[in-house]
């Protein structure tokens, strides 16, 4: 072998993660090496479409121009001050990012994660200084089967046994209840509203497998928060940013949170970036020192989600997602007609999935995204049987098309074992 033939030889790639990285994930066997718009590279040459778009950070499309050009020219200029002075980005990227998303202020941080926990301790402060709740007392509602990210605090309130074994001992403060349940919620609300801050809600539940709620559910759940006088937060780190079809997954509804927790695609996966918007009476609880980050509204994080944000107004991406991802269902229905692999396709705009018909702990649905792989189209299951099917946004009706007959073909193909 000479010196450089290991270059572009995906098992040597794989055995060094093997090797030196922690076993935190269990990815598809393909290396990944270059992207352009919808499109990947292995590092052997081979092209797929992205059917993942890094679970929906990448909406715009990967190496999008002009959010790469965005992240260069900050770069090569300034890249990080921290927030002990003031950054001649920051300022605009505020100004840009509220207005845009209706609230009189934001709260900069860098992962989905890290903007649940702000708006997790945003709510409990403003639960104690505002709606004056007891020194400790305040509860959050969130729901079951719900994912937030991986923090101590995050996994306390999940009921993924993955997520939380053995992580304990764990934050207090959550009640859990079923998604998609109003009567749960007002229940709850009805119990002890004094001593309850804000409710917790993914618009969809992505990671758990794509459930879309009932029409009318965020509505009602947000009318419910307010005439208990608890804040209504809603999690759209990957329903946000066009991926359902509209710029936010509670527009559907109309809903305008009283939080807003966004990370993924603001800044088109280029670089970590996440936000927590809420209005004065909410935000202004949050006082110097009292919460923070080194790189959190960072100037290359500014320049690189202004960029990002102005993509998605300019190219359409809400009005794309919709359309394509109404295309997309319904050419998944007419393929449920003709196999017994697939019972079902649900989502909203380009955030889908579709349920294969054998038990979670079966091998079948990740045999078929290794089939898929063979034809050309990266996915990944969730949960053993369900496969969720996310392209960036920027896809056209005609790749849409050459990606459902590429999953058809492979579907009517496929072979349990
Ligand atoms: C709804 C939701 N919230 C939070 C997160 C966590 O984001 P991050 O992985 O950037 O911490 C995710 C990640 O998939 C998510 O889907």
């Amino acid at each position: 072998m000479s010196d450089t033939a290991f270059l572009n030889d995906s098992q040597y790639f794989i055995n060094l993660e093997n090797e030196h990285g922690a076993h935190n994930y269990h990815p598809l066997p393909v290396v990944l090496d270059k992207g352009e718009g919808v499109f990947v590279w292995d590092v052997e040459g081979k092209k797929y479409y992205d059917f993942l778009s890094a679970y929906s950070a990448v909406n715009q499309g990967h190496s999008h121009p002009k959010i790469l050009d965005a992240l260069i020219k900050q770069a090569s200029k300034l890249a990080l001050t921290s927030r002990a002075f003031y950054n001649s980005s920051l300022g605009e990227y505020e100004e840009m990012i509220t207005s845009l998303f209706g609230f009189d202020k934001v709260l900069p941080m860098n992962t989905g994660a890290e903007a649940v926990e702000t708006a997790v301790k945003l709510a409990r402060k403003w639960s104690y200084e505002v709606k004056g709740i007891a020194e400790n007392l305040a509860k959050i509602i969130v729901c079951e089967n719900n994912f937030h990210g991986r923090t101590t605090t995050i996994v306390s309130f999940s009921n993924d046994e993955d997520a939380s074994k053995n992580y304990g001992p764990f934050t207090p403060g959550f009640v859990k209840i079923p998604y998609n349940d109003l009567s749960a919620l007002e229940e709850t609300l009805k119990n002890d509203a004094k001593n309850i801050a804000a409710f917790l809600v993914e618009p969809i539940q992505g990671e758990a497998g794509v459930y879309v709620p009932d029409e009318g559910y965020l509505k009602s759940a947000s009318e419910l928060c307010k005439k208990y006088n608890v804040l209504f937060i809603a999690d759209e780190v990957q329903t946000g940013i066009a991926r359902t079809g509209k710029l936010i997954a509670c527009h559907h509804e109309n809903v305008q949170p009283d939080i807003l927790v966004l990370g993924k695609a603001i800044s088109g996966g280029m670089y970590p970036v996440s936000a927590v918007l809420a209005d004065n009476h909410i935000m202004n609880v949050i006082k110097p020192g009292q919460h923070g980050s080194t790189f959190g509204g960072n100037p290359i994080a500014c320049a690189v989600a202004m960029a990002a944000l102005t993509v998605v107004k300019e190219e359409n991406l809400s009005e794309r997602a919709e359309k394509l991802g109404k295309l997309f269902r319904s050419e998944m229905e007419k393929l449920i007609e003709k196999t017994d692999l697939i019972t079902k396709v649900r989502g909203k705009g380009l955030l889908n999935a579709i349920l294969i018909n054998d038990t979670p702990e079966s091998k079948t649905a990740w045999n078929l995204c290794l089939n898929l792989k063979e034809n050309g189209l990266l996915a990944k299951p969730t949960h053993g049987n369900i496969i969720r099917l996310a392209p960036p946004l920027v896809i056209s009706e005609q790749q849409l098309l050459d990606c459902v007959s590429i999953i058809e073909n492979t579907v009517l193909e496929f072979k349990k074992d």
